[in-house]
């Protein structure tokens, strides 16, 4: 009797503090989720206007493409450019944006319409360019086979969350290389919300752990820490409410394998928190109200011997089946 009581009461705890959780995240999103569209904001115009000129890039990338198609991004697009122009104030995706939309109207079926033309003067006026080539490029099969690896077991099997590292601090250098790895990870519209915070302070480290709740008994000897968080302005539909969650994750995952191809080892650590502890944390080290906090990941050098959880993984056919029909 007593035992189901507690039962009861535990779950009835877990569902009102699922619905706290639900209230915190609706808040932020209330808050600091794009979706006012403020396009005076230089961050949510970056994000905004690469959702445009994606779409004129994936029109561009199509071999077989409608002739007449692209407008309706083509002149988001514009709209964008100009505000970012008056406002003289631009980011990667605002000069990104410019590239793309030239190729667009350069178009042998655009070139010559009188939108075009009054689009391309404007544009000319606009004194800020991309160092990089945006639009479609050809990808020879070639390049796709780099990308083969001769034994993907060894590199996918050799990957473990490890706990106790080697004291050396790994270097921010190959912190970054690995993020630069990591930032191929494609993101919703290549909106690419993410921040990456890093530390090898150990006195900061020890800071951000104590408000994390799995990193017992090893938290104290973690050489390097990052904080992975995406950005809430980025995303824009009430639908997309999740869709921070769901970035955030695939870089984390990248994050992980990139450190693994230099020899770097790491361990997840979750922020499944309480809105109290998220807003602790945010009391203690500087991130931005509208970032959201997806994970911590520790990293460092493994030793020369290693003990780890052995985690092992289910047999596939618990987790596969075919798409049927119903
Ligand atoms: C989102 C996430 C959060 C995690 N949080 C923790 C954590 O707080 N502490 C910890 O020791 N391990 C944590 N882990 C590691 C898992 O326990 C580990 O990935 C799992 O057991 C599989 O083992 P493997 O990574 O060695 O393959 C986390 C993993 C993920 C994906």
């Amino acid at each position: 009797m007593w035992k189901e009581v507690r039962l009861l009461l535990r779950g009835t705890y877990r569902i009102i503090s699922g619905l706290n959780g639900f209230a915190y995240d609706f808040k932020r999103f209330l808050f600091y989720g794009g979706w006012r569209e403020n396009l005076s904001d230089m961050e949510i115009r970056n994000y905004n206007t690469v959702m445009a000129y994606h779409g004129l890039e994936k029109s561009l990338s199509f071999k077989n493409r409608n002739p007449t198609s692209g407008w309706g991004n083509a002149e988001r697009v514009f709209l964008r450019l100009k505000i970012a122009k008056m406002a003289g104030d631009y980011g990667y995706h605002d000069k990104a944006a410019k590239q793309v939309l030239m190729k667009f109207l350069s178009l042998p079926e655009n070139i010559e319409l009188e939108k075009s033309r009054k689009m391309i003067l404007e544009m000319n006026s606009m004194e800020f360019d991309s160092d990089d080539v945006h639009g479609a490029i050809l990808y020879p099969l070639s390049n796709y086979k780099m990308g083969i690896l001769k034994h993907p077991e060894d590199f996918f099997l050799s990957r473990y969350s490890l706990r106790e590292f080697r004291e050396d601090i790994v270097p921010q250098e190959q912190i970054k290389r690995a993020l630069k790895l990591a930032m191929k990870t494609p993101s919703v519209c290549n909106r690419q919300a993410w921040h990456v915070f890093h530390s090898n302070d150990s006195s900061i480290i020890k800071k951000a752990l104590s408000y994390q709740n799995g990193n017992r008994p090893f938290g104290d000897k973690i050489p390097n820490l990052m904080i992975v968080t995406t950005d809430l302005k980025a995303f824009f539909a009430g639908s997309e409410h999740y869709q921070h969650w769901i970035d955030g994750g695939l870089l984390s995952m990248s994050i992980m394998y990139a450190l693994h191809s230099l020899g770097i080892a790491s361990c997840p650590l979750n922020w499944s928190q309480t809105p109290k502890r998220d807003k602790q944390l945010r009391k203690a080290i500087n991130i931005s109200p509208n970032q959201t906090v997806i994970m911590m990941i520790a990293a460092g050098y493994p030793k020369d011997v290693n003990k780890v959880c052995s985690s092992t993984r289910r047999p596939l056919e618990e987790i596969f089946s075919n798409i049927e029909l119903k």
